[in-house]
């Protein structure tokens, strides 16, 4: 028997969710079976927790995007029991049961060693959401972002991936320009490492300037929408924004011009379907350019329990930094 969060529909198309004791032979098919420690929450989890979102499929279900944990048995020579090991993205917790139990089983190629440095629980502190952030990082300084440039902006800061971006380029030697909405969070987002504050309502309307002053070296961006268009034309000559997300909404209301008058460039960061190299760096460097003091700064703990309140706080842009699910608790 296993515990998980089981996410049921009923007749009326309404889902609730509830912690079960399960069979394990209602656990899916895979060739690792992993003893889960520690889960998180993402902004996806948030959909998948209420109603789905377009990303689940059949119900029940259990969500859970991300897990940490040591492999119980495994049909891989890759994997032998004992190996703490991380999984995220790869559609798990989506059309796959995820991490939001005490066993999960997926297949070999989506899962991680756990980095030299690094315990299951901070591995889940860092999740999907901090991974991105290290994902969008090197993506900047592929694209010739280094320290000494000018300032380098976060928008929803606060959040789990602004939260993570902002420790990292703080610790690599940027000064960071962070974005948030939620004014009583300026103490937290500074003791990350955030040199100014940047009020959400100074980058929320729309202009019909395409090009403002040349402000920002690079930008990590969880927001999307109005916003993302708006530092498009507030970037320096050549510099690049990462786009990772969409808080503030899917559209793009922007005009080519900043690409084609600064050579502004907008690069695409996907998480989900990353190769098993770049995963690996990217934890590697995690392990590295994380300081481990700013991580437990994000990190408010929960159980399986706490997570239906949880999802749709997520959602409304409530939640600060990095919730820790601690599938035992
Ligand atoms: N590309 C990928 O592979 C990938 C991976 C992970 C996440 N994501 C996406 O990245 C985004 C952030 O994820 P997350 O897990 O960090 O979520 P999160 O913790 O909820 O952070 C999002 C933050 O955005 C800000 N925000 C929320 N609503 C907003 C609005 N209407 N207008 C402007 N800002 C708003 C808030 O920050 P403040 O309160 O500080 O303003 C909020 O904390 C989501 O869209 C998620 O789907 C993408």
């Amino acid at each position: 028997m296993f515990t998980a969060l089981v996410v049921e529909k009923d007749d009326a198309g309404a889902t609730h969710a509830a912690v079960q004791s399960l069979d394990d032979d209602r656990l899916p098919a895979g060739d690792v079976t992993v003893a889960v420690e520690y889960s998180t929450l993402n902004y996806k989890d948030g959909l998948c927790l209420t109603s789905g979102g377009g990303l689940v499929r059949t119900y029940p279900h259990v969500p859970g995007i991300d897990f940490a944990g040591t492999v119980e048995t495994s049909d891989d020579p890759r994997y032998a029991p004992g190996d703490k090991v991380i999984l995220t993205g790869w559609r798990v917790g989506e059309v796959h049961w995820g991490g939001y139990a005490t066993r999960a089983r997926v297949k070999a190629d989506w899962l991680v060693p756990l980095p030299q440095g690094l315990t299951t629980r901070q591995a889940m502190a860092i999740g999907t959401a901090g991974f991105t952030a290290m994902l969008a990082v090197t993506a900047l300084e592929d694209h010739g972002l280094a320290p000494g440039a000018d300032e380098v902006l976060v928008t929803g800061a606060a959040g789990g991936v602004g939260s993570v971006a902002v420790a990292i380029l703080a610790h690599l030697g940027y000064s960071v320009a962070a974005v948030t909405g939620r004014p009583e969070t300026e103490a937290y987002l500074q003791s990350l490492g955030a040199a100014r504050i940047v009020p959400r309502a100074d980058l929320a309307e729309t202009v019909k300037r395409p090009l403002e002053a040349e402000t920002w070296a690079g930008c990590i961006d969880a927001v999307g929408g109005a916003m993302l268009a708006r530092v498009l034309g507030q970037m320096r000559y050549g510099g690049s924004v990462a786009s990772v997300g969409l808080a503030g909404g899917a559209a793009l209301p922007a005009t080519v011009i900043p690409f084609l008058l600064r050579g502004v460039n907008l690069l695409g960061i996907d998480s989900v379907m990353r190769p098993y190299a770049d995963r690996v760096r990217a934890w590697s460097r995690l392990s590295r350019d994380l300081p481990l003091d700013q991580l437990e700064r994000m990190i408010r703990p929960a159980t399986l329990s706490d997570l239906p309140a949880l999802g749709p706080a997520i959602l409304k842009g409530q939640v600060q930094g990095r919730v820790v699910v601690d599938v035992r608790g």
